[in-house]
């Protein structure tokens, strides 16, 4: 790749020099596991989304599968997890002994809406739902007032899957929230994979208003340790059992934060203003570039009255009207120096979830997979990088803008 081309990837991290000291610090402190960098990291990061708790985990993965554990479902129960997501949203249901009932989004915004939840629970045939899974796709907010009344109604629980959606802001009905405050979700979880709003390495976390989630998820990661004597269960704990003891109350797992990942967590959290304002400006240059293209190419349709921490820029793109196809595109890009990437294969396409259904037919979903491209986005990218890419993908399309 020649100097003035450097490869742009469809999504990465920035790293400045403070995070490296950050993490350099850590590495030459008494505490390279969960310690008070961790502790720091918890706390600026619940002060940043306006939640109450948050409590920190090694993945988003890790975090969504925390959430929905701390909720004890029962064997069977039915979760709703929309179609277009990322397979972790609804493989975590598989491991807490739930059914995944899949819903269909919005064909423009990739979104679940209120009518896709409701079709999807009439399809899911009156069995128990223990909880509904929305996922913020790209950073634009889902509709979680309408969601969670719907889900009130059945006693079923709210996991927002607010992986892409790290600094949304949106109003509804109640007012201004963000993403993740715990105002219109019972949980809110959240990735800090490179491609990510801000970067961990590996890292999660999950927020929350309700206090005893937050102690049984902290519990969870941490093989269901508790050391607070005050929440001891044991018949005998009361005599003073010594400063060596803890219980182990339950199953849990060691999806510890490390305080190297936390260091750097925290660190990029002091950026995140200027991360989400940097991606803000990034997506309005390419709505204007690429305004020219259309009807061929449209970028996704928007939720009114949203301010996105926008984490993909998506694309729809009419490949019948430009006589070629998705693959030739992404390969003619890719040898330009620009990668990108389809966020998502739906999950009723792949064998794990077309099993016991394989006739399953969502319309939106399939209709948003079969146009959507996410271009390059991230911290760092210039002006010229945007006009570079717009250029590129109307030379790969074969059209004029
Ligand atoms: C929507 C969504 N959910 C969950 C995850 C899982 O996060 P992680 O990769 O940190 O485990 C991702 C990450 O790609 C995601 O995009």
């Amino acid at each position: 790749m020649s100097r003035e081309r450097p490869f742009l990837p469809y999504g990465r991290q920035r790293i400045a020099r403070e995070d490296v000291e950050a993490v350099v610090a850590v590495l030459e402190s008494d505490f390279l596991t969960t310690g008070p960098a961790v502790t720091a990291f918890e706390r600026a990061f619940a002060a940043a989304v306006g939640a109450p708790f948050a409590v920190s985990c090694s993945s988003g993965t890790a975090a969504l599968h925390l959430a929905l554990a701390a909720l004890d479902i029962p064997a069977g129960a039915v979760c709703l997890v929309p179609a277009l997501t990322f397979a972790a949203t609804a493989n975590v249901v598989r491991h807490c002994g739930g059914r995944v009932v899949l819903t269909d989004v919005d064909p423009h915004t990739g979104l679940m809406r209120p009518e896709d939840l409701e079709a999807a629970i009439a399809r899911a045939g009156g069995g128990r739902i223990a909880a509904v899974l929305p996922v913020h796709y790209a950073g634009q907010p889902v509709p979680l007032a309408e969601i969670r009344e719907m889900a009130m109604k059945r006693g079923a629980a709210v996991i927002e899957d607010a992986c892409h959606a790290l600094g949304t802001r949106f109003r509804d009905g109640s007012g201004e929230a963000v993403v993740g405050d715990g105002s219109r979700a019972d949980l809110a979880c959240f990735s800090f994979h490179p491609v990510k709003t801000i970067a961990c390495g590996e890292g999660g976390m999950v927020t929350t208003a309700d206090r005893s989630l937050a102690e049984r998820i902290r519990r969870l990661r941490n093989h269901g340790i508790e050391r607070d004597p005050a929440r001891f269960v044991a018949p005998d704990a009361g005599r003073d059992p010594g400063p060596w003891y803890y219980e182990v109350q339950e199953p849990g797992f060691n999806y510890r934060l490390s305080d190297i990942h936390a260091a750097l967590g925290c660190s990029q959290l002091r950026r995140l203003d200027r991360f989400v304002a940097e991606r803000r400006r990034l997506v309005e240059v390419y709505d204007r570039l690429l305004a020219p293209l259309a009807p061929a190419v449209r970028p996704i349709g928007r939720v009114p009255g949203a301010r996105p921490g926008w984490h993909l820029y998506v694309v729809q793109v009419a490949f019948e009207r430009t006589g070629t196809d998705r693959a030739t595109v992404m390969r003619r890009l890719r040898d330009r120096g620009i990668g990108t990437q389809v966020h998502y294969v739906p999950l009723h396409f792949h064998p794990l979830f077309r099993a016991g259904n394989p006739d399953l037919r969502l319309p939106g979903a399939e209709a948003f997979y079969a146009r959507c491209l996410s271009l390059p986005l991230f911290v760092g990218m210039s002006e010229e990088d945007v006009e570079r890419v717009v250029r590129d993908l109307a030379a790969a399309l074969g059209i004029r803008g």
